[in-house]
């Protein structure tokens, strides 16, 4: 069998540490699944960047696309202006690759702290499909009369009928696929009795960004009536954040626009644990996709063995299963899921273990 080809980015800060413990993981789950993994570890990051000016260049991006999945920790750097690194490399790969959906499973593991009062694992069992390359992040704006009084500054939230499309249709599909994990979740009893087997809940603002939104609103209806085992729900962003703490039990999968979904996922995050465990898959179904921990460089806790693993472990799960070995990736999830429930607690240096400790764990587990 061909081997698994995988690009390896650990980034900075606390970026390499989380990766060598996701790395740990998936070479246990490739022994016992007889895969055979090659690993590529690129220097694209914030380190290299000080030392040569260079971001991520275009040669160094079609590289990529040879690969069979991409596994990212972190980038960012105290001593680099915000946005250079993001915009140049992160969003360059998010982009150029184009990995047009950003996807963040949000669950609250068992014996996993929540900050939310009387909310159990059963309650917080969602998916945020974010739309990863169109809206507020394509950088369509300007600046005119800088300096001056009269200066004037805009950002375009722009979409096309293509990419709202493509990624409401994704996020469809992630509802009817999720059916066969956690059945009716967010359902009554009466939606299953009329024969609802999932739910998509779109997160706009149609009472404002009108023009958009009803876009996105049009785009539900046409294909969703391909998908009438799908209930469909609309809410707005910010009675989005009441309900995602409220009432997160409403919530199966939740398809939003780029920005709205970049900062419900920090909230969703902080309701499953923390950054500690959410990870994300910044997906091309067509192509080469892109799997990181949400959590960030940390750089506070950098070459501690302080910081948690678990959204890195995630990231490998969530690859493994987006390329196709379900086996190797429940074997993941549920090693992971053992481990996180020795741990104290998801937050770094808070975790009764060290960050080495909880990668042997986890392959300790993945081999019994
Ligand atoms: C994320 C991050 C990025 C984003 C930043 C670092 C550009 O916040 O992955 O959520 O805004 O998408
Ligand atoms: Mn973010």
């Amino acid at each position: 069998m061909a081997p698994l080809n995988i690009a390896v980015i650990g980034g900075d800060g606390t970026g390499p540490e989380v990766i060598a413990e996701a790395v740990k993981v998936l070479e246990a789950a490739a022994t016992r699944f007889a895969l055979t993994l090659k690993l590529t570890y690129l220097p694209y990051d914030g380190t290299r960047y000080l030392a040569t000016g260079e971001t991520l260049s275009d040669a160094e991006l079609e590289g990529l696309k040879a690969y069979d999945a991409i596994l990212l920790g972190a980038i960012g750097h105290p001593d680099i202006t915000p946005g250079v690194l993001e915009r140049g490399i992160l969003l360059k790969l998010r982009f150029g690759l184009d990995q047009y959906i950003n996807l963040r499973p949000v669950r609250l593991y068992p014996n996993v702290y929540t900050p939310i009062k009387d909310k159990s694992p059963a309650d917080i069992d969602y998916v945020v499909v974010r739309e990863n390359t169109g809206g507020l992040y394509t950088g369509m704006g300007g600046v005119a009369m800088k300096g001056t009084d009269h200066e004037v500054a805009t950002q375009t939230m722009a979409y096309t009928h293509h990419q709202v499309a493509r990624c409401v249709r994704y996020a469809f599909e992630t509802a009817r696929q999720r059916h066969a994990e956690t059945p009716f979740h967010g359902l009554s009893e009466a939606q299953i009795a009329k024969g609802y087997k999932a739910k998509l809940t779109l997160c706009g603002k149609s009472n404002v960004l009108a023009y958009v939104f009803d876009l996105w609103q049009r785009v539900m209806a046409e294909v969703g009536a391909e998908y009438p085992e799908v209930l469909t729900d609309y809410v707005h962003v910010d009675a989005m954040c009441i309900y995602m703490i409220e009432c997160p039990e409403r919530f199966d999968v939740i398809v939003t626009e780029n920005m709205f979904g970049d900062i419900i996922t920090d909230l969703a995050a902080v309701t499953q644990g923390g950054m500690g465990v959410a990870a994300s898959g910044n997906i091309n179904p067509e192509g080469v996709s892109m799997f990181e921990p949400i959590g960030g460089t940390a750089p506070s806790f950098t070459g501690l063995d302080q910081i948690n693993p678990m959204a890195a472990i995630g990231a490998v799960h969530m690859m493994l299963a987006h390329l196709g070995y379900s086996e190797a990736a429940s074997a993941v999830e549920v090693a992971k899921t053992s481990v996180i429930e020795q741990m104290d607690s998801m937050a770094a240096a808070k975790m009764g273990m060290g960050t080495k400790e909880v990668g042997d764990r986890v392959v300790a587990a993945l081999k019994r």
